[in-house]
């Protein structure tokens, strides 16, 4: 203290005195970084703590009213309840055969049910409660009684949104994101709010607040991610209705791990007002919300139901485009482009058994189907997707990273983010001959480097587009089949596997609608055939992609459907007519 004093007043130190004045501040400047993380270490226990005991309280406080309203409604039928599909379901709802209160009870008893197994919720939305008392002023909704499952990134009043980044923690959304407006609107009750990974940064669904979703056919394996809950809760029963969003598979992954439908609409077909992304600005590839169900009717039902005019007042930066109902229910042939592999990432035995199977019996039901192939695969990953993702080589997510605890699903994944910019150079230099993957994604991971090259980067995403929709047209293709990741991966490689994503982030970068469709269940032919699993790199991804769906038997296989930008509804009737072939051939 007294060597300071004599520095504050100007007397010039020895040298003895400075040593002991630097060692001082550093002793203090040490001491506060220390509290300073003490203080944040117990702040953010706190907050965790308290987002947990909401969870834990709302699930309680649900699970009374259930037993309530059960005591007092002794007949209500829920099992049978449970097996109507949703347009079995909206129909009797509207017809007043069925009450929205029996509806609402049997699928939260349900979802309490489910999420008790896999961990799939992050709280339930109690003023659905109250919602119910006054739904019938909106009978002549299209999806009225209907009780809707929402990811926990989309804006519902007074919850958060906190993309499992506890950062986000305690700052409840000031208002209804604009799809849950006009799901009321339409007389649906959002019920439930469901589980996603850390900062939405991975297609495993776990963060340190609420953790692990599990999958409903294996607790063994993940549900997928991003949008996690929504499969997870969807695939087990808790929900015919959930509403995800998508940058990179976050709908079409967990659909397909979770063994039910998911359509990645255009971008921009639905408001994304509400829909809190982890970080903003970032125009390389778009995300976009879309819904989750049992079947694809119930997609183009919910697509219908938020295309309406409400939307767009509500949002006019939505184009004013209603749902084409003739295209969805047209029945020309057509003319699909098919692939099996598609020259990046070998496709595990089931996902290619699953596009096999589905091309015979479009085949035979009378469509055209083309040999078709992805242009410049590993350029559009990683230089245009990666690149254009993390076009500030990481700098914003690791600033909203830097306070959390990392969830351990996204360690190794992000441990490259952490690294210099040089050091990711010299890396992808020196693994270019090992891993050429590995490489191409090191070097994409530091970013762009000017004004400049972000618009040069912008105009080579604009040009691939371009070229790609001029391939389909010289293919003269409408539609393409392609094979959906899985099945479901064991815990903790979905973070060290970037490489599987070629097969949905294309449509994201391309900015194509893709959904998917579950068409089969994994073999113990296509186990066997595993074992054989090489891959086309043969690198460390292949090695941990065959690890991670081993032992998958049972497991639900998807394919995917995919059309060119704003035929949304094409996309649907392509994957109705999946649907439908598959269901066909199994009778
Ligand atoms: C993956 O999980 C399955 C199912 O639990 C198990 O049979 C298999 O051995 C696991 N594979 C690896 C590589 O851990």
């Amino acid at each position: 203290m007294q060597h300071i004093q004599l520095f504050l007043q100007g007397e010039k130190p020895d040298n003895r005195t400075a040593a002991l004045l630097t060692a001082a501040a550093c002793g203090v400047g040490a001491l506060v970084v220390l509290m300073r993380t003490f203080n944040s270490r117990r702040e953010t226990k706190e907050k965790v703590q308290k987002a947990r005991d909401r969870r834990t309280e709302s699930l309680q406080r649900a699970e009374q009213s259930v037993l309530r309203y059960k005591q007092t409604h002794p007949t209500t039928d829920s099992a049978l309840i449970l097996t109507l599909s949703l347009s079995e379901l909206t129909k009797q709802l509207q017809e007043g055969s069925l009450s929205p209160e029996d509806v609402f009870y049997s699928y939260m008893e349900k979802t309490l049910t489910v999420n008790k197994k896999l961990n799939c919720c992050t709280g339930v939305l109690l003023e659905s409660f109250d919602q119910l008392k006054t739904v019938g002023s909106n009978k002549e909704g299209l999806l009225y009684g209907v009780p809707v499952s929402i990811k926990e990134n989309l804006a519902y009043k007074n919850h958060d949104c906190s993309c499992g980044l506890i950062l986000n923690l305690d700052q409840p959304a000031q208002k209804d994101s604009v799809i849950v407006e006009v799901l009321k609107k339409q007389g649906a009750i959002p019920f439930v709010k469901t589980n996603l990974p850390q900062a939405l940064l991975s297609y495993d669904c776990s963060n340190p607040i609420y953790g692990q979703t599990l999958n409903p056919h294996n607790p063994q394996k993940t549900s997928g991610g991003s949008s996690g809950g929504e499969g997870a809760l969807i695939g087990g029963g808790g929900s015919l209705l959930g509403i995800g969003s998508d940058i990179g598979g976050s709908v079409r992954i967990p659909s397909s791990f979770c063994g039910i439908c998911g359509l990645k609409p255009t971008p921009g077909r639905l408001s994304s007002q509400g829909l809190i992304p982890t970080y903003r600005g970032q125009k390389s590839v778009l995300s976009s919300p879309g819904p989750m169900a049992k079947d694809v009717d119930s997609l183009a039902l919910c697509m219908q139901a938020l295309l309406c005019d409400h939307m767009f007042s509500l949002d006019p930066t939505v184009p004013p485009l209603p749902f084409n109902v003739q295209t969805y229910q047209s029945s020309k042939p057509l003319r699909i482009g098919y692939l099996e592999n598609d020259g990046y990432t070998q496709p595990s035995p089931s996902m290619a058994r699953g596009i096999r199977e589905v091309k015979a019996l479009l085949e035979q039901a009378g469509h055209t189907l083309v040999p078709y192939r992805p242009l410049k695969i590993s350029y559009a990953l990683c230089e245009l997707g990666v690149r254009g993702v993390f076009a500030d080589g990481t700098t914003t997510l690791r600033q909203k990273l830097k306070w959390e605890p990392l969830d351990p699903s996204l360690r190794a994944q992000l441990f490259p983010y952490y690294l210099p910019k040089w050091l990711k150079n010299i890396l992808s230099v020196l693994l270019k001959p090992l891993s050429p993957r590995a490489s191409a994604i090191f070097s994409a991971l530091c970013g762009v480097g000017s004004v400049q090259d972000l618009w040069k980067q912008h105009a080579a995403v604009e040009d691939y587009i371009s070229e790609t929709i001029a391939d389909w047209r010289r293919c003269n293709i409408e539609v393409l089949l392609c094979p959906s990741i899985g099945p479901a991966f064991n815990f903790s490689y979905c973070g060290r596997i970037a490489t599987v994503l070629s097969y949905t982030a294309l449509y994201n970068l391309l900015t194509f609608p893709a959904g998917v469709v579950p068409v089969s269940t994994v073999t113990a032919e296509d186990e066997e055939e595993l074992k054989h699993f090489k891959g086309i790199y043969q690198d460390t991804c292949d090695k941990l992609f065959k690890q991670a769906v081993s032992g998958g038997e049972g497991l639900p296989v998807a394919v995917q459907c995919v059309a060119l930008p704003w035929q949304d509804e094409l996309c649907l009737r392509f994957m109705k007519e999946v649907e439908q072939v598959v269901k066909q051939s199994r009778k």
